[in-house]
């Protein structure tokens, strides 16, 4: 198998009384498509928040390439390769497609305010860049005819798209997607299910939460499964479909209820 990209070690946290995780371990290997599901409420979206840097775990610890998380803000996070997008959209409305997906190849930057202010030679190439890489990967997500639109103002599956976009734009290792389909009919998850194929496939690591038990089984290659902020599965698709503690997970009936 191939190399561990992010680990989650003996992951617990907990929000005054609530446990959200409790003792999680995970790997997530190299150009996998790790898919993370369990009910509402049993701590996929604290992952991200965790691996993000958004919370700092109560114990445990997140490592990535092997190297301990703890304590590295958000922004440098992002910039070593492990990026997400929201399970609510969080774009800025009122700049464009393009703008939005510009403000995530910002990360790399390494010209300050000043040098954008003056619009110095180092400064005019990065931004140059950065529209260039921003067009590409509105493209390659097949919403660049949309580029220019304020992204209030798209339609919902764009925005859905476009919250991936903007995560690809501060090239990542790791995309981690908060249920991307969201919302979608039949017909767009299909869609979805290709984007995130062809994300992969172009080599990235994609964890991804989501509900829908046929986009999941179509391309994941593993599914870990949480209950109540526990792992309960951990295994390829077809063997997690049919765990009965998965099953009853899902249908809410305890164990050792008839
Ligand atoms: N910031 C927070 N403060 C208090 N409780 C939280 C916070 N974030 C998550 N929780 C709680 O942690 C549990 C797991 O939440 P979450 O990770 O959002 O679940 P999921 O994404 O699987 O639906 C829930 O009980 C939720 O209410
Ligand atoms: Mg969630």
């Amino acid at each position: 198998m191939s190399k561990v990209l992010l680990e989650l070690k003996d992951l617990t946290i907990k929000f005054g009384g609530v446990t959200a995780l409790n003792g999680v371990n995970l790997k997530i290997h190299e150009g996998e498509i790790l898919a993370l599901i369990g009910p509402n409420g049993a701590g996929k979206t604290t992952v991200f928040n965790v691996v993000t840097g958004v919370y700092q775990p109560t114990s445990g610890e997140v490592l990535l390439h092997g190297k301990s998380l703890k304590g590295v803000k958000r922004f440098n996070i992002t910039k070593m390769g492990i990026a997400r997008t929201f399970q609510n959209i969080r774009l800025f409305g009122d700049m464009t497609a393009l703008e939005n997906v510009i403000t995530g190849t910002d990360v790399h930057k390494k010209s300050g305010l000043l040098g954008g202010l003056f619009g110095l030679p180092r400064a005019r190439r990065e931004e140059q860049a950065g529209r260039d890489k921003a067009h590409q990967i509105l493209e390659f997500i097949g919403i660049d005819e949309y580029s220019d639109r304020l992204a209030r103002n798209l339609p919902y599956g764009v925005q859905r798209r476009l919250e991936i976009a903007r995560a690809l734009g501060t090239e990542p290792k790791l995309i981690m997607l908060d249920e991307p389909a969201a919302g979608f009919n039949p017909a767009e998850k299909v869609e979805l299910a290709k984007t995130i194929k062809k994300i992969r496939d172009a080599g990235y690591t994609v964890l991804l939460i989501e509900h829908d038990m046929s986009l999941i089984m179509g391309i994941s290659d593993r599914v870990a499964v949480l209950d109540f902020g526990q792992k309960i599965a951990d295994d390829l698709p077809t063997v997690v479909q049919n765990d009965q503690r998965v099953i009853e997970a899902y249908l809410g009936v305890p164990s050792d209820a008839s």
